[in-house]
């Protein structure tokens, strides 16, 4: 398969199917709380989806050699990159967890993901989250026509190695649309004026996993999905579907809860 270029009809379904993940997220953050469970809040965000009208993407999907995901949701804590899968252990006050969120509406795919501070956390866990949403947002506003993908990879990750966290090289963005993961594969780390050019109406995530320690991954046990950090340091991931517009970008998975841009976006 190839890239996909949505024209406008096209785009107003992806707008609508990234606005509702983006309010699944909402919907959960005042319950993300010290003593819930991440089996609770997979429980919750499957009704939120069940009253939007939207199906998660992810309960039973299946990639090639993976067995079929158990979940309507990703929740990923402390040392988890990746892909955790919701269990009945409470949250506890300092720990960190990503909650990832992706549906389905009219057949277009909407995937977005969030860190959420239980509690509090120490300061390293909460520089960590912070500035993982840094990353996130150096890499989008690179995006419009005629950068290549090397670029966007690129600023990612000389600013998350810059501030002295390192980069997971083994999962990436993607592109969506119709299908869950399309081409291109969006890498968070690269060099510039490399890859694949950008062109107007391309879709994809950017969605860096940034560690505090060392950047290399293992599988967790044999659920065939978690993935760890291998030295068991933090890590945390943000994520966003972005649009290429003409002139720039557009940030499809926002609604009224999404955190606001840091403040070297321009507005
Ligand atoms: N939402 C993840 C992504 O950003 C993929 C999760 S696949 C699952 O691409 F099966 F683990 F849910
Ligand atoms: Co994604
Ligand atoms: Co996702």
């Amino acid at each position: 398969m190839s890239i996909t270029y949505k024209d406008a009809a096209e785009i107003e379904g992806m707008r609508t199917a990234c606005r509702l993940a983006s309010e699944v997220l909402d919907y959960l953050t005042p319950l993300i709380q010290p003593g819930i469970t991440t089996l609770e809040i997979d429980r919750l965000a499957s009704e939120c989806m069940q009253k939007q009208g939207s199906v998660s993407a992810t309960l039973g999907y299946q990639p090639p050699g993976y067995p079929p995901y158990p979940a309507s949701l990703c929740t990923s804590v402390n040392h988890v990159v990746c892909h955790g899968i919701p269990n009945e252990k409470p949250l506890k006050k300092g720990d960190i967890v990503n909650v990832d969120v992706t549906v389905i509406k009219d057949g277009w795919y909407g995937d977005t993901s969030r860190m959420f501070v239980v509690g509090d956390a120490s300061i390293a866990a909460k520089r960590l989250v912070q500035l993982t949403f840094e990353a996130m947002w150096h890499g989008i506003v690179k995006v419009k026509p005629g950068i290549r993908l090397g670029d966007i990879g690129h600023a990612i990750q000389k600013f998350a190695e810059g501030n002295g966290f390192s980069v997971v090289r083994e999962f990436c963005g993607h592109g969506i649309g119709r299908k869950f993961h399309e081409e291109p594969q969006v890498l968070h780390y690269g060099r510039p004026g490399t890859l694949e050019e950008l062109k107007p109406g391309m879709t994809f995530t950017i969605e860096p996993m940034i560690n505090l320690g060392r950047r290399e991954v293992k599988e967790h046990g044999n659920d065939g999905w978690t993935i760890v950090t291998r030295d068991r340091s933090l890590s945390a991931q943000w994520e966003h579907t972005v649009l290429v517009t003409e002139t720039g970008y557009e940030v499809l998975t926002l609604s009224a809860g999404s955190p606001p841009p840091p403040a070297f976006v321009a507005a």
